[in-house]
């Protein structure tokens, strides 16, 4: 199959997942893709079919997307850590709705049962796939390589304590494939390369469906999720973004395309945010100028992961300028003026009316006539688009439901699906 790379496929889609998650801490990074490679290699020499290594590989790139606070990432990095199926369960729960996803939710959900309990079942009687457990070993191999160190001078250690756990946290029949692999030094020195990215494509790349222009759409909302439910306080903020973008992009009588791409930016446009430390983002006060520094250079990220998307087109460069203004007052580039491409212009609109109506760490929520008030003085002073905020004030409180609207759903289904996992449960819950 030709490799098309100028569209998008599942296999980019878990990529920027992976990338999106090693933002959250440096210390973990690269440990998705590292887990895939060994994954995949261990797949390969166990036998399994070529799609069930697709699989396997995604994922591996998906794995630990539950694990989104960075609490919750620092904990994986232990070998042995409490209630490994917390990240787990929250992983699954955010991927399996997704289309193509549904088999690899379900490997991820079990990526830390131990092989003893293989009878395990859950009440419907989800069965346990192979690749959960083969993606367990890898994962534990993973978090036993120590980058610091040669990584041909922890082979021995390595295989010797996962060895020690097969027949109990590990399946026994994944003692041959591992050794196998463990008598190469190319499995080792790719597996702790920087270059994973281009092991797993160079295997992955053309055997996957191009995504549809939904599927983008979904990833825009599984992403945005991560993104919002690090805080309560935000929990909410990129849903709201989204649809006032695409409702003021629809009055404004935009290409459809331009309509269904602001939904997917207003998604996106914080993503550069999972950056940025908890502290910074809930400290109820001024920021500090090292603090603010790092806060502004969240556009900057988020559009360089996006830009591994071909299918965004423009949306990327409507993230990177969401907090440009018109007379160049901004962050990051002090752009200002007609440099500021429609999109950005619209997509700050949006995500001011958003953040003045919700409540802050250092603020409430502005009630009432305060918001269209506020954003008409920022459009005087020429900051947002005075023309954008025109077609706003036309529609101020259709847009002001909506917004409430889809929030208040968005509010509902964090307490649904984060709530449960928030803390760790109490011996009675158990
Ligand atoms: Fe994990
Ligand atoms: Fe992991
Ligand atoms: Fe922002
Ligand atoms: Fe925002």
């Amino acid at each position: 199959m030709q490799v098309n790379r100028d569209r998008t496929t599942l296999l980019d889609l878990a990529i920027v997942l992976s990338d999106v998650m090693d933002m959250i801490s440096p210390l973990v990074h690269n440990h998705q893709k590292r887990a895939a490679y060994i994954a995949m290699r261990l797949g390969e020499e166990y036998g399994l079919k070529a799609d069930q290594v697709t699989e396997l590989v995604l994922a591996g790139l998906l794995h630990d997307i539950g694990a989104f606070s960075l609490r919750d990432r620092l904990d994986t990095l232990d070998f042995e850590f409490d209630d490994p199926h917390r990240h787990a369960r929250l992983g699954y729960q955010l991927i399996k709705g997704f289309s193509g996803l549904s088999r690899v939710a379900l490997i991820i959900l079990y990526h830390h049962l131990p092989w003893q309990t293989q009878g395990y079942e859950e009440p419907d009687g989800r069965q346990v796939l192979i690749q959960s457990h083969i993606l367990h070993l890898a994962d534990r191999v993973s978090i036993l390589m120590d980058e610091e160190k040669d990584i041909l001078d922890q082979v021995i250690p390595i295989v010797d304590v996962v060895m020690s756990r097969m027949g109990t946290t590990f399946m026994p029949s994944l003692s041959k494939p591992l050794m196998s692999l463990a008598l190469r030094e190319s499995f080792w020195l790719n597996a702790a390369s920087p270059f994973l990215e281009a092991r797993l494509r160079e295997r992955l790349d053309g055997h996957l469906p191009v995504l549809q222009p939904e599927d983008l759409s979904d990833l825009s909302t599984l992403l945005s999720r991560i993104i919002d439910y690090r805080s309560h306080y935000t929990a909410t903020h990129s849903c709201g973004v989204a649809a006032t973008a695409e409702a003021l992009a629809r009055t404004m009588d935009l290409p459809e395309e331009t309509c269904r791409l602001m939904r997917i930016a207003g998604h996106l446009h914080d993503m550069g945010k999972l950056a940025v430390p908890s502290e910074i983002i809930e400290k109820p006060a001024r920021l500090s100028a090292e603090e603010y520094g790092i806060v502004m250079d969240h556009p900057r990220r988020a559009a360089r992961i996006l830009n591994a998307l071909p299918d965004l087109g423009e949306a990327s460069q409507w993230v990177a300028q969401h907090h440009e203004r018109l007379d160049g007052s901004g962050y990051p580039n002090h752009s200002g003026g007609m440099d500021i491409s429609l999109g950005s212009r619209i997509l700050a609109v949006a995500d001011v009316f958003t953040a003045v109506t919700e409540d802050r760490p250092y603020r409430k929520a502005m009630t009432r006539d305060m918001p269209l008030r506020f954003l008409m003085d920022l459009a005087d002073s020429q900051q947002l688009d005075p023309e954008v905020m025109s077609v706003m004030e036309s529609r101020f409180d259709d847009l002001n439901d909506l917004r409430r609207n889809i929030q208040e759903a968005a509010c509902t289904r964090y307490d649904e699906m984060i709530r449960p996992f928030a803390e760790p449960r109490s011996e009675s819950e158990q």
